[in-house]
Parts: C-alpha cells; sequence; structure tokens
C-alpha cells in the first residue's frame, strides 16, 4: 500500500456556545468531500453529540438505521473515542487499532467519528489524569489514523470542538495546522476571540503553533454585502485580533468572507441531503481562503 501523505487538520472553536461551529464544521466537510472530491473525515468531540445527532437522526426524531446497527459494534467492539482515551492513558504502548468500527462511513468520501455520551464524564470518570499526557492524546491518534490500511488516505480532518475547554480541546488545539474560529455580529460572540488566543499563549502552548483564521457566520445579508450592523462587529473582530495579535505575538487572520445567515442551512446538517446549492458559492469562496492560508509558508 503506498505511503499515504499526512492530512491536513482544521478545529473549529470558539468558547462561545451557538455561534455555528457544528453547522461550519458539516457544512465544510460536505463542500470538500462533495465538490473537491477530497477525502474527508470530521470528529465530533462535543458530548453534546449536535453533529452526531444531525448525521444520524432521521426527520421524526429516530436513529438511522444503518447508523444504530453501526453503532452497537463500535460499542461491543471497543472502538469509540472515549474508549481510545481510556487506553491511551491506561496502556503505554496504545494498542487502539483504527478500522470502520471508529470511523462510520457517510458517503464514499465522507467519514465521521460520532461523540458518545460518556465525553461528559470524561474527566470523573477517568480521575485526574496527567493533563500533560492527555495533550498527545489526539496526535497520537490521528498517528494512527494515517498509518491504518484499514481505512481510507484522509486529505483533510475536521473536528467539531464544545463551546468549553476540555481537556480533548486541549489535546486538539495541541497538534492541528488551523483552528478557525466563527463568530457572529453580536457582542459576546467577538469576545470569544481573545479568550481562545489567551488560551492558546497560556495555557496550551502549541508547537509547532497552529495558523489561526477567523471568519463571520450568521452575518446579516444586505443589497450583496453584510449590514451596517454585521460590519460594525466584523470591524470590532478584526480590531481585536489585530491588538490580541500584537499583545500574544500569535498571527491571526481575518477572512473578509462571510457566511451568511440563511434559514434553511438547518436542513444542510443531515447526513443524507448534501449543502443546498445555493450555499456552494459561499463555502467554496471560503474554503479557497482556508487552503491557501494553510498551504502558506510562515
Ligand atoms: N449561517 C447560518 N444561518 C442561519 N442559522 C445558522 C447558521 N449557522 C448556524 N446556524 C444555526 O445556529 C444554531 C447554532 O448552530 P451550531 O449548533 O452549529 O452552533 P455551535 O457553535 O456548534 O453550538 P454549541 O456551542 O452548542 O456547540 C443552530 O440552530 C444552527 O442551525
Ligand atoms: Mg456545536
Amino acid at each position: 500500500m503506498p505511503e499515504k501523505k499526512p492530512p491536513k487538520t482544521i478545529a473549529t472553536i470558539n468558547f462561545k456556545g451557538g455561534v455555528g461551529k457544528t453547522t461550519m464544521t458539516w457544512c465544510l466537510g460536505d463542500y470538500i468531500s462533495t465538490y473537491q472530491n477530497d477525502n474527508t473525515l470530521i470528529f465530533d468531540l462535543d458530548a453534546q453529540m449536535s453533529l452526531t445527532q444531525a448525521i444520524t437522526l432521521n426527520d421524526d426524531g429516530s436513529v438511522y438505521e444503518q447508523f444504530s446497527d453501526w453503532s452497537e459494534k463500535s460499542y461491543q467492539t471497543k472502538k469509540t473515542v472515549f474508549y481510545a482515551i481510556f487506553e491511551y492513558i491506561s496502556d503505554k504502548k496504545f494498542n487502539f487499532d483504527v478500522d470502520y468500527n471508529f470511523i462510520y462511513k457517510i458517503t464514499e468520501k465522507y467519514h465521521f467519528v460520532p461523540s458518545v455520551e460518556e465525553l461528559y464524564w470524561l474527566e470523573l470518570e477517568l480521575g485526574a489524569f496527567d493533563r500533560k499526557l492527555m495533550k498527545g492524546f489526539m496526535r497520537d491518534l490521528l498517528g494512527k489514523v494515517s498509518c491504518s490500511e484499514n481505512v481510507l488516505g484522509y486529505n483533510y480532518i475536521l473536528f467539531d470542538c464544545p463551546p468549553s475547554f476540555t481537556l480533548l480541546s486541549y489535546s486538539i488545539l495541541s497538534c492541528c495546522d488551523l483552528i478557525l474560529i466563527p463568530v457572529n455580529p453580536d457582542f459576546y460572540a467577538v469576545k470569544g476571540v481573545p479568550l481562545i488566543l489567551n488560551a492558546l499563549k497560556l495555557k496550551i502552548q502549541p508547537f509547532p503553533a497552529p495558523k489561526i483564521a477567523v471568519f463571520m457566520n450568521k452575518a446579516k445579508p444586505h443589497a450583496g454585502g453584510m449590514t451596517k450592523e454585521s460590519k460594525f462587529y466584523w470591524d470590532t473582530v478584526k480590531r481585536i485580533c489585530h491588538d490580541t495579535s500584537k499583545e500574544t505575538g500569535i498571527d491571526i487572520k481575518c477572512f473578509d468572507t462571510p457566511i451568511y445567515d440563511r434559514a434553511d442551512i438547518k436542513r444542510s446538517v443531515i447526513g443524507k441531503n448534501g449543502i443546498p446549492q445555493a450555499f456552494v458559492p459561499d463555502f467554496r469562496i471560503l474554503w479557497d481562503n482556508i487552503v491557501r492560508f494553510i498551504n502558506e509558508q510562515r
């Protein structure tokens, strides 16, 4: 088997809830697997399981049958994220095989690692384990994904992170290539940006440092652009990024290409339907920016 190229990894995060982390992770993943033909893996790492529910529930709230069978097997064979962490911290050799009991296939090119309820009590259940040890978890797990002969070689891996600072987010932020921060046109969502940057600088200190990009989601549309109010918040974000960048020494890119507030975007986060055609141009522009930035030499 030819050696796999290491994937590019992108974590969508904001400590502020409801800004669209889950929706953006899903839509970007769908866009790149469908329209760019890239093998894509997404992780739901939020105990709320919003992404997992969106992908696996039917319109009437029942679980998609194919997923329900898969999920049972995944639990039986102990191939969940929770067990991966458990083995990582209790077994120095980290004997965890990555295969399709761990990764669920949504389509041929779009694959998914679901969240599990145990993530709610991860920190309680596993006790006060070493934070430093946990830092390496996601890097080592991704190494297994890349080396496994049982699963695709992925071009991109995207993470849907929880709106809080967990040991899992700590581990992801320590190893990803790009941190993608969605903000909304409102006061509190804008405040989430310095929080993340300060956490990176003071608590995580990742090496090598990931690239960081911010964009506006749910921008209010007006005459082919944003409303004055959305623009005001976007200008505020850019100013905050500029100031925090100076303070922390961390470089931040602000993408001037928003995703607009569209009532029917919710319907697009259903595993069986792709993102509607009307949304594709916005995601194409955003994705082009992401790829250019991620491949830029520093
Ligand atoms: N561009 C958009 N236009 C309209 N609605 C949107 C858009 N993006 C997200 N939403 C809606 O906003 C709500 C919150 O989105 P989402 O669950 O993706 O946020 P989140 O940041 O993942 O939340 P949490 O912090 O709880 O994980 C959902 O109802 C979603 O459908
Ligand atoms: Mg979410």
